[in-house]
């Protein structure tokens, strides 16, 4: 199973911006944590992170038939991209979005998610272990989706 972990806008600054609320751990450090556990879980990670609404809409576009699903903390896009939510809707591949801080508990702007819509599911304020579990969730959702394939080709 391959993984697509994508990173939005200022997300490169772990550890360095706002730790009282995203953490002392740096990119680097979430990276080599994501892979080390999709190692365990016997699963290929892609991780990718950029600043550009553009490049993160190319990033999901190019999943398209590559990858099994999702892992997508959208940053600051999350609360005004209609184009990330258009491009999760047209690979139609499970999307699960993650935060690291508690976005509901936070501002009334970050209230709002355009790209939730065409999320499996949302993981918010569980800290960076947050990906782990949005690759949990969408390993399940791999299983039951190959489970399902299997007893229609029976049929
Ligand atoms: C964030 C929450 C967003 O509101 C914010 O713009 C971010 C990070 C989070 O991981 O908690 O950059 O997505």
């Amino acid at each position: 199973m391959k993984i697509l972990v994508l990173n939005g806008p200022n997300l490169n600054m772990l550890g360095i911006r706002e730790p009282e609320l995203y953490g002392r751990e740096t990119y680097a450090d979430l990276v080599e944590k994501i892979e080390r556990y999709a190692r365990t879980r016997d699963v290929t990670v892609v991780c990718k992170q950029s600043n550009h609404e553009g490049v993160l809409v190319d990033g999901i576009q190019a999943a398209y038939g590559v990858m099994d699903g999702i892992v997508i903390n959208p940053a600051a896009y999350t609360h005004t991209s209609i184009a990330l939510l258009d491009a999760a809707k047209a690979v139609s591949l499970p999307v699960v979005e993650v935060h690291i801080s508690a976005v509901e508990k936070r501002e009334a702007y970050r209230q709002i998610s355009y790209i939730r819509e065409a999320c499996a599911a949302t993981i918010s304020g569980h800290g960076t272990d947050g990906y782990l579990e949005a690759i949990d969730l969408l390993i399940r959702l791999h299983e039951a989706q190959v489970a399902q394939q299997g007893c229609t080709r029976d049929l």
